[in-house]
């Protein structure tokens, strides 16, 4: 069966939204199969993140990504990738639909770069390459 990495990102740990957040993955009927609580390295943050360096938000990304602790995440059910991309809504918190975890809980706080609470795996080739990024053991 299909597995995707979330994140609960550093924005949503501060706002306090883990509970709610994972309530969301568990209510949809997916599986958790892994979930760890930690603050994450440079050298993973710029394996996850490699697609977007050089981008004018890349560098406000990681330094949002490493000021806090945030939840990593191992999920499975089949469709997840979709499906949890679809529970977090689109990236921009503005205009995510009302439902989402984006759309609901998330709003635009000025800063450099979009805080928006979680993360998805987009494809099954990113959700394989970042599940061993942020768990090898897995
Ligand atoms: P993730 O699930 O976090 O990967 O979100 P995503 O797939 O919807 O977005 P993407 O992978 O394209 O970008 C990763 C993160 O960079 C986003 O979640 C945002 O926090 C930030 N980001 C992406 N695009 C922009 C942008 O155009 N402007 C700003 N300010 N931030 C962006
Ligand atoms: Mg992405």
């Amino acid at each position: 069966t299909e597995r995707t990495l979330i994140l609960v990102k550093p924005d949503g740990v501060a706002r306090g939204l883990i509970g709610k957040i994972i309530d969301r993955i568990e209510t949809k009927g997916y599986v958790i199969e892994a979930l760890d609580l930690r603050t994450a390295s440079q050298e993973t943050l710029a394996a996850h993140y490699a697609e977007h360096e050089g981008k004018p938000f890349y560098q406000p990304l990681v330094d949002l990504m490493s000021s806090g602790p945030l939840v990593a995440i191992v999920a499975s059910g089949e469709g997840v990738i979709k499906g949890w991309r679809s529970l977090a809504g689109t990236t921009d918190p503005t205009t995510a639909a009302p439902g989402t975890i984006r759309g609901d809980f998330g709003r635009d706080w000025g800063t450099a770069v979009q805080q928006n609470l979680v993360h998805g795996s987009d494809s099954p080739e990113s959700a394989e390459r970042e599940i061993a990024i942020w768990f090898p053991e897995a």
